[in-house]
């Protein structure tokens, strides 16, 4: 599996012109774990989200080169993105409660999803979604599996979402802040969870998040994105060294427990960082 964005744009109408949101964005992904940071409204979400062509209607999107695998995104047909979709990617986000049917037990969802994918009779369907209920670390799957939603904790209900990603067996993971609703012990198992997932079974990965520390820890390489642009991308063992002054910003604004500040920094912004 081979992501390749080469100059990606989005943009969206609005009364005085299209506005872009994301001006020029390249990258590519193998079978390694990628990390896109930046503030809200950079245009993080829509990136990853283009792959996967789960666009808002109302987006124009272009590129020189938008692949997934060698499939053209930008022009395959609707059936072949629902392949890719449904099964070779799994988008998890932060609020499982959107994802999540609520009238569907967890396991009659991830049994679902499995089925849709491999075929089956239900009863193997129901066998695999507790295996993978119990794959996700869930204590008592075969109880959980009997869960509606709402009787779910935050952190469970996580997990059955990436039970339910996983169940087609994708090769690309994009996580989008898949943790930022959940506690920090929580946030923690997850991301131990994801990245235990993601090296046992050979998978692409992209985190979106806005913890820098929490990334440069976790993935390989980070792009940092500002206005719609990626303005750095580096190993992310090497984000402490970032050249950007706004990379250097958002790691300066990091509270150090260890370090007795008066007070944190604010962070600067420059017009030319956003110019083309
Ligand atoms: N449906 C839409 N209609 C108009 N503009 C949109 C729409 N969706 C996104 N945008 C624009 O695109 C920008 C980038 O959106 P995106 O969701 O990618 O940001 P993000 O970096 O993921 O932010 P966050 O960290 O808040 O999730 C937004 O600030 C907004 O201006
Ligand atoms: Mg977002």
């Amino acid at each position: 599996m081979e992501v390749v964005v080469q100059n990606l744009r989005i943009a969206f109408p609005s009364p005085s012109g299209p506005l872009e949101a994301v001006r020029g964005v390249s990258f590519t992904l193998g079978q390694e774990k990628l990390a896109i940071v930046g503030e809200s409204g950079s245009g993080k979400s829509l990136t990853a989200r283009a792959i996967m062509r789960l666009l808002p209607r109302a987006a124009m999107l272009s590129a020189d080169a938008l692949r997934f695998d060698g499939i053209d995104v930008l022009n395959a047909d609707e059936n072949a993105m629902r392949r890719i979709r449904g099964g070779r990617a799994g988008l998890v986000m932060q609020d499982p409660k959107y994802s999540l049917n609520p009238v569907m037990t967890a396991g009659a969802q991830i049994a679902e999803a499995w089925r849709a994918h491999r075929g089956g009779t239900r009863r193997q369907a129901r066998e695999a979604a507790v295996d993978l209920l119990a794959q996700v670390q869930i204590r008592d799957p075969g109880a959980v599996a009997d869960r509606y939603p709402h009787q779910l904790s935050g952190g469970m209900g996580q997990r059955v979402m990436i039970a339910m990603m996983l169940a087609p067996d994708p090769e690309l993971l994009i996580a989008d802040e898949p943790t930022s609703a959940l506690d920090a012990t929580v946030q923690a198992e997850i991301l131990r969870l994801i990245e235990d997932l993601v090296q046992r079974r050979g998978m692409g990965l992209i985190l979106i998040s806005h913890d820098l520390p929490l990334v440069s820890h976790f993935c390989d390489r980070v792009l940092v994105m500002y206005a719609g642009r990626v303005v750095e991308e580096c190993r992310a063992g090497e984000l402490a060294r970032a050249q950007h002054p706004y990379t250097r910003g958002l790691l300066e604004c990091l509270p150090i427990l260890s370090e007795k500040r008066r007070r944190l920094a604010v962070l600067r912004r420059d017009p030319s960082w956003a110019a083309a």
